[in-house]
C-alpha cells in the first residue's frame, strides 16, 4: 500500500495539464467523471485541474490516511476529536449517527418544538420579534438560515446580534419593541464574554421597556444548561444540545432555534432532511464521494499549486451570508499546523476562505481573479429557480454571468497587449441547486461540513478543536481587567485607546 508520504510525493510530481485542453480532450468522459448530482445538487468540477492521475494519487492518500476508518469513527460516535477526547456528532442531529446519540438529538428537538408551540400559543404574550444573541457558530448558522429561507415567509422578525460593539445591539433595539420581543441567548459554553454582556444589556433593555419579568423572556440555547440556569434562566426555557456537537456544526441543534421559530417546524425538519448528504458521504467511496472529490480539488490547489486562498461567490442573494458561514467552518476547523500525532504539519492546511455575492463581486474583486498574480480556485453557487417574480431577464443575466465567469477564467484571452491579456487556465467549481429550500440548503451545508472533514483526513489533522482562539480571548480578558502584564507597545496603545 502507498504510504501518505509517497502519495504526497506523487502529488508533488504530478504535472497538471491546461484546463482548456483537459476539457477539450474528451468532454464526455470528463463531464461524466467530474459532474455529480447528489440530493438534487449538481457539483461540477469539470473546470478544475483534476485528472485521472491526480484522482488516483489523492485516492491513495485517502487510503493511507485511513479515510474509511476515520469516517466510521465520525459516524459511530467514536473519538473523532482526540485533543478534547470527544465525539463529533453533528450528523446525529440529522438522524445519522450512533443510535443513542440520534435518540438524544431527537428528544432535544422535541423539547425545542414544544417550546415553539408554547410561544405560538401565546405563553409569552404577543411575540413578534426574536432577538438572537450569540457569536461564531452560535450566530453564523442561524443568521444564514433565517436570511436565506425567511425572506418571504418569516413568522417573526429576527435580529441576530453577535458583536460586542453596542452599536449592533442598539440597531436591534431600534427595530424592536421590548413588549413583543423574545430573547434567545445562544452559547454552547455559556461563558462567552461578548454573548453574556450582550445578553445582560438585552435584559436591561427589556426591563427599561416595561417588561415585568425580563428574564422570563429569555430562552437559553446551550450545551451547558446548568450554567444558563445559574445565570438565571428557568430550566423550562433552556434548550440544551449535546456537548459532542461542535459550535460551528451546531445549527442543526437548538442553536437553530431562530430558524425553527421563524420558518416553522416543518421547514426545520426539512433542513435536517438535508442529511441525505450524510448517507452519501458515509457510503460512497473514492472519487464517487462528492465531498471527498471536492477535498481532492482543495488539496491540489493548496498543496500542489501553492494557492493560499479559495474564493466562494454566491450568485444568489439568499445565500449572501454563505461565505461568512464557510469562513468559520473551514478556517476554524482546518486552520491548524499540527497533525493528529502532534507533529508539525509541514504543508498548507486550510486555505483562506473569502468571497462575496455575484454579480456584485465581479465589479469589485474579479480583476485580481482574472489577471492578478495569485492563482485562486473559485467556487460559484447558483440556483436554477429565482426568488422573485421580476422579469426573467434578472435571473437569466445572473446565471449567464456566473457561468461566463467560470468560462472566462478557464479560457482566458491572449493579447499582445499585456494589460489586455487574460492568461486563463484559472480553475473554478460550480454548485448548481435546483431550488434554495430548507432541504437543499441543509444538504449543501452538510456537504461543506463533510468536505472540511475529508480535507482534515487527507492532511491528517483534527478539524474539531479550536485552541487557536483561546490565547486571544485570555489576553483580551487580562487586558480589560488589568490582570496580565503587557509589553510597553501594547500598554501604550491601550492608554491611547481607553486612557483618560
Ligand atoms: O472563540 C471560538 C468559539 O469557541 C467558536 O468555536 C464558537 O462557535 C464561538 O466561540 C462561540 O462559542 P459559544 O457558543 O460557546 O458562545
Amino acid at each position: 500500500m502507498t504510504t501518505a508520504q509517497q502519495a504526497w510525493q506523487a502529488l508533488a510530481d504530478w504535472q497538471p495539464r491546461q484546463l482548456s485542453e483537459l476539457v477539450a480532450a474528451d468532454p464526455e468522459s470528463r463531464l461524466q467523471a467530474l459532474v455529480r448530482s447528489v440530493a438534487d445538487i449538481r457539483f461540477d468540477f469539470a473546470k478544475t485541474h483534476l485528472d485521472d492521475s491526480a484522482i488516483a494519487t489523492l485516492s491513495s492518500l485517502a487510503e493511507a490516511q485511513d479515510f474509511s476508518g476515520r469516517r466510521k469513527t465520525l459516524f459511530s460516535g467514536g473519538i473523532a476529536n482526540p485533543t478534547e477526547n470527544r465525539a463529533a456528532e453533528h450528523s446525529a442531529e440529522r438522524g445519522d449517527g450512533a443510535p443513542e446519540s440520534v435518540h438524544v438529538a431527537q428528544a432535544l428537538h422535541q423539547r425545542m418544538r414544544m417550546l415553539i408551540d408554547a410561544i405560538e400559543a401565546g405563553a409569552f404574550g404577543e411575540i413578534r420579534h426574536l432577538l438572537h444573541i450569540g457569536i461564531g457558530g452560535s450566530a453564523l448558522g442561524p443568521d444564514l438560515l433565517v436570511d436565506a429561507l425567511g425572506r418571504h415567509n418569516s413568522r417573526y422578525d429576527v435580529a441576530v446580534v453577535s458583536n460586542v460593539d453596542g452599536a449592533a445591539l442598539d440597531e436591534a433595539f431600534a427595530r424592536f419593541s421590548p413588549e413583543h420581543t423574545l430573547v434567545a441567548v445562544a452559547s454552547k459554553t455559556f461563558t462567552t464574554t461578548e454573548t453574556l454582556l450582550n445578553a445582560a444589556s438585552a435584559l436591561q433593555w427589556l426591563e427599561e421597556g416595561g417588561v415585568e419579568d425580563p428574564i422570563g423572556r429569555v430562552i437559553a440555547l446551550t450545551a451547558m444548561p446548568e450554567r444558563a440556569i445559574e445565570w438565571g434562566v428557568d430550566e423550562t426555557r433552556v434548550l440544551p444540545f449535546s456537548e459532542t456537537v461542535g459550535g460551528r456544526y451546531s445549527l442543526w441543534s437548538s442553536i437553530g432555534f431562530p430558524a425553527a421559530l421563524a420558518l416553522g417546524w416543518d421547514a426545520f425538519a426539512d433542513l435536517l432532511e438535508g442529511g441525505e448528504m450524510d448517507r452519501h458521504f458515509r457510503l460512497a467511496n473514492g472519487a464517487d464521494n462528492v465531498c471527498l472529490l471536492a477535498a481532492f480539488t482543495d488539496q491540489i490547489y493548496a498543496n500542489r499549486l501553492g494557492c493560499q486562498t479559495r474564493a466562494v461567490f454566491a450568485y444568489d442573494e439568499r445565500l449572501r451570508l454563505l461565505p461568512d458561514y464557510l469562513q468559520q467552518l473551514e478556517m476554524e476547523s482546518n486552520g491548524k499546523s499540527v497533525t493528529l500525532a502532534g507533529e508539525a504539519l509541514g504543508r498548507t492546511s486550510a486555505p483562506i476562505t473569502w468571497g462575496g455575492v455575484g454579480t456584485d463581486a465581479q465589479h469589485a474583486v474579479f480583476q485580481l481573479l482574472h489577471q492578478g498574480t495569485h492563482l485562486t480556485p473559485v467556487e460559484f453557487i447558483v440556483a436554477r429557480e429565482p426568488d422573485h417574480l421580476l422579469d426573467d431577464a434578472h435571473h437569466e443575466t445572473l446565471v449567464a454571468n456566473c457561468i461566463a465567469q467560470g468560462a472566462a477564467l478557464m479560457a482566458g484571452r491572449k493579447s499582445e497587449d499585456g494589460a489586455r491579456n487574460y492568461p486563463g487556465n484559472r480553475p473554478s467549481t460550480t454548485i448548481l441547486l435546483d431550488q434554495v429550500t430548507p432541504r437543499s440548503l441543509g444538504a449543501l451545508i452538510a456537504f461543506y461540513e463533510h468536505r472540511v472533514f475529508a480535507n482534515a483526513v487527507l492532511l491528517g489533522i483534527n478539524p474539531f478543536d479550536q485552541f487557536g482562539v483561546e490565547l486571544g480571548k485570555e489576553m483580551a480578558k487580562g487586558l480589560a481587567e488589568g490582570t496580565i502584564e503587557f509589553d510597553p507597545a501594547t500598554r501604550a496603545l491601550m492608554d491611547a485607546a481607553l486612557g483618560e
